[in-house]
């Protein structure tokens, strides 16, 4: 663990010695997390494919961040910190904002060892670190699990430094398969069980604008996985993305957003570029 300018003093410090700041959610939290569609996906493997790819993704943008020097890398809901791994040779130092309580072991515990790893307990909505203190903020798939998400882009806003970038994938509320499935009772319960851990669904505009209040959106697009269907999305998730992006711009199952926050004078030290 680096040691690292902190606002506010830790309320107190978990079994692993992470330190741990008050939160007040009622869903969201990884803990929560024990819906039956998250289970299958995970058991079937879908979970550890979407990963792969988006671990692709973010680390292209992440080398693009940092080519100049090695980034201060922030993630938001990282979970374990197991992106920290694909991004470590491109990172000088990586925060893992993860309220969730997480049992660690193996790797993860590994990790939390590492001198340029560090994880804080604490909401996305009050990160208790210093204004413009990193280069890039990554949030995959965590968003949605935010009561606040005003806050939390404030945050994001106010801790990244000039030219900065704000990488983010989410679900699209407005996607193919939705549209396909709408009025089914199979679209209606899933949209429920959604309903139990998530705070808001947004489609690709609702993104593009409520990000736009508070950073200026580089880039915006979805991939189309195939969603987890059982038995469908294993055969068709490799061909999926290449001819569905160029067809389905907006419309795809993953919104993927790049902002980048104002250098000065209207230079940027950072030139974050579509993938
Ligand atoms: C679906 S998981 C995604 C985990 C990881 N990013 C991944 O892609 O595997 C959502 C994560 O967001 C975290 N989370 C929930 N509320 C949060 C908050 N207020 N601030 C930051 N992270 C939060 C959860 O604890 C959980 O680990």
């Amino acid at each position: 663990m680096f040691s690292l300018e902190l606002k506010a003093s830790p309320t107190s410090y978990d079994e692993y010695g992470q330190p741990c700041y008050p939160v007040d959610q009622e869903k969201g939290l990884s803990e929560a997390q024990g819906n039956r569609l998250l289970k299958e996906a995970f058991a079937s493997g879908y979970t550890a494919a979407v990963a792969k790819t988006l671990v692709g993704i973010t680390r292209r943008q992440v080398l693009l961040a940092s080519s100049q020097r090695p980034a201060d890398v922030l993630e938001i809901g990282g979970g374990n910190g197991g992106f920290y791994d694909g991004l470590r040779n491109k990172a000088r130092t990586y925060i893992n904002v993860e309220p969730g309580r997480i049992p660690l072991s193996g790797k993860a515990l590994e990790r939390i060892k590492d001198p340029r790893y560090m994880c804080l307990k604490c909401s996305a909505e009050d990160i208790p670190l210093p204004d413009e203190s990193v280069d890039v903020i990554l949030c995959i798939a965590s968003f949605d699990h935010i009561p606040d998400y005003r806050k939390a882009l404030g945050e994001v806003r106010r801790l990244l430094r000039k030219g900065g970038i704000f990488m983010l994938t989410l679900n699209n509320r407005r996607s193919w398969w939705k549209a396909m499935l709408s009025r089914t009772a199979y679209l209606k319960r899933r949209e429920e069980e959604i309903a139990k851990e998530h705070y808001f669904q947004w489609s690709f505009s609702e993104c593009e604008s409520h990000l736009a209040e508070f950073i200026p959106v580089r880039d915006i697009y979805t991939t189309t996985f195939v969603p987890f269907i059982p038995h469908l999305w294993r055969p068709l998730l490799p061909v999926s993305d290449l001819f569905g992006r160029p067809l389905l711009r907006k419309y795809g199952a993953n919104i993927i957003a790049v902002c980048r926050k104002p250098g000065k004078d209207g230079s940027h030290e950072f030139v974050p570029r579509a993938i």
